[in-house]
């Protein structure tokens, strides 16, 4: 079955009280549109369009930052979700087979439950998916004939007894494309609303003998944003998701509700992952290594048998290769750090590269920044970089080369050699009890003057 997906994501989402557009905000580090394309890219649909509106530039900009083969159709007026599907006509000109429709707003409906619709097509023209709602609200409800579906009536136009059931409408709709455009021309907008209904394709369905039917998925699933209190509560269901997807995965999580993932986040087998935990965006740990309590993790990747932690930060292009030691309060930035390098204490490596079984010392940091321009750091094989090394760069140090503690260095070292770049240490024997006793005398003096 070849599938199209039209997600609709024009709405302005005023609840929100936002100047993003509401489908950009963030779940799992990812905009909640993100989230639908990638929760519908699993049915390997053939064409993808976006609907935007509302914030429509920055709205299909995200779509394509992350999903750079979508089509972004715009709404120019929000006339309602008839008319939001209607506009994605043109880029599916030429597409046969099944559209599903899905909102840009309902980031969590399941692979399986889509599925689940596309096996209800061998007897369905029309396939809703439903859901029992614990409190229906302002929900369409499902009006059912049995097992078919006779029709779909919004709140705002239902009577009283209407109003009492509680099968509702998600808005994910499945139907054959050329069949859903001809319903979608009949729907007019002679209701509650004034808006062309999406829902009314099922009523005009049934009038041309077609069949409809409903799929029922979790209610969980159906949620949708539409206040931050909705937001928070749908980024609560998202972690709690990829938490026992990790447990699932074997990974050990010392406090699973005290570590958060981003949308994307791998971590392999027999990882242990200890509390307090954030993955930005982008970070992929391989099995096998350990990220200590309160470690912060970004666009990176952690190699088999790696240590990070605890108080660690890896930043985006931070890549470690085996058995790598990144101990507290360390950040490491766009660079490649070679197997069994060490660097355990309170350093700074950005835009550098870390030899084998290099030991960066406690304090080195790497100056990679003149306030203008960036500039890389070479550290060689086996190098020993002394503690409170400040390596100006573009400097490098070769392999199996050292650093005197404290040094500045600003060429580069050649590979075996000692670089000392300090001033050279002077003693002066008992002049640190004289000046004591001289400042002591200062002290009492201006103390009795006062
Ligand atoms: C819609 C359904 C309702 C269902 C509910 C589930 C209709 C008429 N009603 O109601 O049966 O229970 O969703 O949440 O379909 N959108 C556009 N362009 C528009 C209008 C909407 O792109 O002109 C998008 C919105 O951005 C949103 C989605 O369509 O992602 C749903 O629109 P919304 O206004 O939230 O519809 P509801 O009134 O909630
Ligand atoms: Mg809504």
């Amino acid at each position: 079955m070849t599938i199209a997906l039209v997600i609709l994501a024009a709405g302005q989402g005023t609840r929100m009280n936002s100047d993003l557009p509401k489908v950009l905000h963030p779940i799992g580090g990812a905009p909640m549109l993100v989230h639908a394309i990638r929760s519908g890219a699993t049915l390997e649909p053939s064409r993808i369009v976006v609907v935007t509106g509302h914030g429509g530039e920055a709205v299909g900009q995200a779509a394509l930052d992350y999903a750079p083969f979508v089509d972004i159709a715009v709404q120019e007026e929000q006339l309602g979700t008839a008319h939001a599907v209607l506009q994605a006509r043109a880029a599916l000109d030429g597409f046969e087979g099944d559209v599903i429709v899905l909102y840009g707003d309902t980031p969590f409906i399941q692979p399986e439950t889509l599925e689940k619709m596309q096996a209800a097509r061998a007897t369905h023209d029309v396939v809703v998916l439903g859901f029992e709602a614990a409190d229906p609200g302002r929900y369409g409800r499902l009006v059912m004939d049995g097992e078919r579906l006779d029709r779909i009536v919004e709140f705002k136009d239902a009577t009283d007894e209407e109003r009492r059931i509680t099968l509702c409408n998600s808005g994910v709709v499945a139907a054959d494309a050329k069949v859903l455009m001809e319903l979608l021309d009949a729907v007019g907008n002679d209701n509650a609303a004034g808006e062309f209904y999406l829902t009314d394709i099922i009523g005009l369905a049934g009038a041309r003998g077609l069949s409809a039917g409903a799929v029922t998925c979790d209610e969980a699933e159906t949620l949708g944003v539409n206040s931050r209190a909705e937001l928070a509560e749908a980024e609560r269901i998202f972690q709690a998701r990829m938490r026992a997807e990790a447990l699932s995965d074997g990974v050990t999580l010392v406090a699973p509700e005290t570590v958060f993932f981003a949308y994307d986040t791998v971590v392999g087998r027999d990882s242990v992952i200890e509390p307090n935990v954030v993955f930005g965006p982008g970070a992929s740990v391989e099995s096998g290594t350990t990220i200590r309590a309160f470690s912060h993790l970004e666009g990176c990747h952690v190699s088999r048998g790696s240590v990070v932690g605890p108080y660690a930060r890896l930043r985006p292009g931070a890549e470690l290769a085996e058995d790598v030691k990144v101990g507290n309060f360390v950040e490491i930035k766009a660079s490649r750090v070679d197997r069994g390098a060490k660097i355990n204490h309170l350093t700074y490596v950005g835009d550098a590269e870390v030899g084998e079984e290099a030991n960066i010392g406690a304090g080195t940091v790497t100056c990679n920044y003149d306030g203008v321009m960036k500039h890389q750091t070479r550290i060689g094989a086996r190098a020993f970089i002394g503690s409170s090394t400040m390596l100006v760069a573009p400097v490098s140090v070769g392999d199996d080369a050292m650093t005197a503690s404290g040094s500045v260095i600003t060429s580069d070292v050649e590979p075996g050699a000692l670089a000392i770049g300090r001033a050279r240490q002077v003693t002066k024997p008992g002049l640190a009890r004289k000046l004591f006793e001289m400042l002591k005398k200062q002290k009492l003096k201006k103390s009795q003057e006062a």
